[in-house]
């Protein structure tokens, strides 16, 4: 058994419809604080009380005020909430999310008393460019600036390359350890953070992602809105 954490961001891709099979059928599975689910914000009350986490996908960065359409960090608070997403690659490019706001999102979670899932990923021209090292750094200090060394701890730092998400390749285990090795490096203070792994997951890949030493988890997007799917992952990392 390990305490690794699987997270699953159902997006915006469930209707209300199919959200009473889809709880049936994962409430057999995920069992204990260390499997989220993080479904679309509006259908979070159909999830109220149960035996693993639920999770917001964003955040308002203030916490009250005129922000038609936000949710404050308290507010997911007071609804049992547990985890929020903040600074997923689907935000900074659809929404123009800057290194700011997502610093501020990050610093108003904490306040609150939601653990932070902060994604943080290069593009693949970052990638052929060799920038790899240089953006996660820029994203991750930019995200963190402000955060006390005491609450790094709660800070779950989700690497997920851009170009990995919802395109069926995956990061090769070699590279998850080096970024893992390589963030670790940046300061004393990161050997705090949790790391995760996102970017095409699935129930036949997590065989060999579970073997990378130092991951602490998973954030699995599409393959988490399949119960049966999302089911088999939790089962092999609760397992391993
Ligand atoms: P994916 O998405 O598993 O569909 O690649 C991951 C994510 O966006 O968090």
């Amino acid at each position: 058994m390990t305490n690794r954490i699987v997270v699953g961001n159902l997006k915006m891709k469930m209707f209300k419809k199919d959200i009473a099979e889809y709880i049936n059928i994962i409430d057999k599975y995920a069992f204990g604080k260390n499997i989220v689910i993080c479904p679309t914000s509006l259908y979070i009350p159909f999830f109220d009380n149960k035996s693993y986490s639920i999770g917001m996908q964003n955040i308002c960065h203030q916490n009250i005020g005129n922000f038609t359409g936000e949710i404050a960090a308290n507010q997911a608070i007071s609804m049992g909430v547990k985890y929020v997403i903040i600074g997923h690659s689907e935000r900074r490019n659809n929404f123009n999310e800057t290194d700011e706001i997502i610093n501020q999102k990050v610093i108003e979670a904490i306040n609150s008393g939601l653990n932070v899932i902060l994604c943080i990923g290069e593009t693949y021209d970052d990638k052929i460019n060799h920038n790899t090292f240089e953006v996660l750094n820029k994203q991750l200090i930019k995200a963190l600036k402000g955060v006390p060394e005491s609450k790094l701890d709660t800070i779950l730092v989700a690497y997920e390359p851009v170009w990995a998400i919802g395109t069926n390749v995956t990061a090769s285990t070699l590279e998850i350890q080096s970024i893992i090795e390589y963030i670790k490096s940046l300061s004393t203070d990161f050997r705090h953070l949790k790391f995760l792994y996102g970017g095409s997951v699935n129930e036949s890949n997590i065989y060999s992602l579970i073997e990378v030493k130092d991951l602490d988890g998973f954030l699995i997007g599409d393959v988490a809105t399949d119960p049966h799917k999302f089911a088999k992952i939790i089962e092999v990392v609760v397992n391993q």
